[in-house]
């Protein structure tokens, strides 16, 4: 894994070093005239501001000041940039050719914190690891990237790297995300006094992962995640995050990337060169996790809206199915043995089941009503997956013998074509098509928050100028 950069926390360092043309010049004459230059480029833009809301433009009459031209322009470049992205899933899906301008140029500061945001828990080995680690992943993966610039002048993104989900309470507990909020706020407290771009644009060009049960509202019960609700200095920012359904949700009530969980690149494979996604595969139907006979009613809520249960009620002691409730360290080569594998929701949609079922080549049978899938553009789910309601969840058995009578072997082509794998998997390089090169490519679409693109495209493009 890559050391993470360090760098001079100094503001504006690595502005003046890239400034720097003649190298026999001094570092305080640089800072001055690019100063200088910053200050003559915001008095022009104020005066021409300033004089455009008098001038009565002729091509924009219906369009009376400055501000709302910059708008209009933004919004063509967003649909120029969409129809850009357009093209380009179907370029994706079909021919996994190389094509950097799929990225458009991208450019993503990574900021700099102190390790006690970020490296500092790295001390404990599965902090990189866990099923929440894409926090990790996809910092690694940034800063080794041909997207990272070093002038955050030029960036269309923050990144703001910080692992909230390494504090692990016990040993093999999962973490706990009590203090997530206060080292998010912290966080944004020492980039927002120590650089200028957060309070440029209130956070808006900047990106967070939030890569657990309900995103950044920070709490494993929904009941308190939605009471507790994402919060107020995130509101405006891009979210990564592994929680996301198909309708209005407090805890995804933001601009967000629906990211796939953190499954790790080097124990698929591992796995797969054992078992090959197109060899034997003597188990029918594979689910191995917690299943309550009894759940308890917390809240008003039932542990899987109590799916699980009966799963496990209707099918245990069933032959075709293999369920066990029990951790198992070799579960992927369970996994690689099976043609259709559970992926039953628990408290929150989403499991990591998903990722490694598509990876190992077992169908995933999605159980959770409403859930959205990571990168849809990329993997093409209904192709891949079989969905099956809550509600029908005692007809399982049916329903995947129907499958495999019709169907089975036309999904398993789908699905082991690699593209899908490879898309849910984050390496510590970005790889095309890879899950950080998903999100580069989400966040390619939302140029039109892009600061410093947004100021040149509406130069470019005025006729006045
Ligand atoms: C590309 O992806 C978008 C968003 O999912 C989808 O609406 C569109 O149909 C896709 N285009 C093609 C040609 O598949
Ligand atoms: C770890 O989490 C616990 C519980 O949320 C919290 O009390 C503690 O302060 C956290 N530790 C750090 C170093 O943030
Ligand atoms: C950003 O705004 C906050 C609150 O208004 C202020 O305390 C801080 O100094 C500002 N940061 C910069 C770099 O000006
Ligand atoms: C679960 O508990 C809540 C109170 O927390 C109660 O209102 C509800 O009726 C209970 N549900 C069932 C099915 O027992
Ligand atoms: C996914 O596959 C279905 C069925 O073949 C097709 O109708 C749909 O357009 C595909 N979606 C994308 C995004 O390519
Ligand atoms: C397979 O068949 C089922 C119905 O049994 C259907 O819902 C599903 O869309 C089919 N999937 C594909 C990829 O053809």
């Amino acid at each position: 894994m890559a050391e993470p950069k360090k760098t001079p926390k100094k503001r504006g360092f690595y502005v003046s070093m890239r400034l720097l043309h003649n190298k026999n010049g001094r570092p305080q004459e640089r800072s001055f005239f690019y100063r200088y230059y910053k200050l003559v480029l915001w008095f022009s833009l104020s005066l021409y501001l300033f004089i455009s809301c008098f001038i009565p433009n002729n091509n924009t009459h219906n369009k009376p000041t400055s501000l709302t031209r910059t708008h209009a322009s933004n919004s063509e470049a967003t649909l120029a940039s969409r129809a850009l992205f357009e093209s380009a899933n179907v370029t994706l899906l079909q021919q996994p050719t190389s094509n950097p301008a799929l990225l458009k140029n991208l450019k993503i500061f990574v900021y700099d914190l102190p390790p006690k945001y970020n490296t500092d828990w790295l001390s404990n080995e599965r902090c990189s690891n866990h099923l929440f680690a894409a926090e990790v992943a996809i910092h690694q993966a940034l800063l080794n990237s041909h997207v990272r610039t070093f002038d955050p002048y030029e960036a269309d993104f923050f990144f703001v790297p910080v692992y909230v989900s390494c504090n692990f309470s016990v040993v093999n507990g999962f973490p706990a995300i009590g203090h997530a909020r206060n080292l998010l706020a912290s966080a944004v407290q020492v980039i927002s006094s120590e650089y200028p771009f957060w309070n440029r644009t209130r956070g808006s060009d900047h990106v967070f992962v939030a890569s657990h049960d309900y995103g950044a509202c920070f709490h494993t019960m929904e009941d308190v995640a939605i009471a507790d609700g994402i919060p107020g200095f995130l509101k405006k920012s891009i979210i990564l995050q592994t929680f996301g359904v198909n309708y209005n949700h407090p805890c995804q009530d933001v601009d967000n990337v629906v990211i796939p969980p953190y499954i790790s690149p080097e124990s698929v494979r591992a796995t797969i060169e054992n078992f090959p996604v197109d060899g034997r595969r003597d188990i029918f139907v594979f689910f191995r996790g917690k299943m309550e006979v009894h759940p308890k009613n917390v809240s008003g809520r039932f542990y899987s809206k109590r799916v699980r249960t009966a799963i496990w009620r209707k099918y245990n002691g069933d032959r075709r199915f293999y369920l066990n409730r029990h951790r198992f360290a070799g579960y992927q080569s369970e996994i690689a043995r099976s043609v259709f594998c559970l992926c039953p929701r628990g408290w929150a949609p989403w499991s990591p089941r998903l990722v490694e079922s598509v990876a190992l080549g077992c169908v995933p049978v999605v159980i959770a009503d409403d859930i959205r899938l990571p990168f849809p553009t990329a993997v093409n789910w209904s192709e891949i997956s079989v969905r099956v309601a809550e509600k029908d969840v005692e007809k399982l058995g049916e329903i995947l013998e129907h499958v495999a009578a019709t169907n089975l072997s036309v999904i398993q082509k789908n699905l082991w074509d690699l593209r899908n794998s490879r898309a849910l998997l984050f390496n510590n390089r970005v790889q095309e098509g890879d899950a950080t090169w998903q999100v580069l490519l989400s966040l390619a679409q939302r140029l039109d928050r892009s600061y410093s693109r947004g100021s040149s495209v509406s130069g470019e493009s005025d006729p006045d100028t």
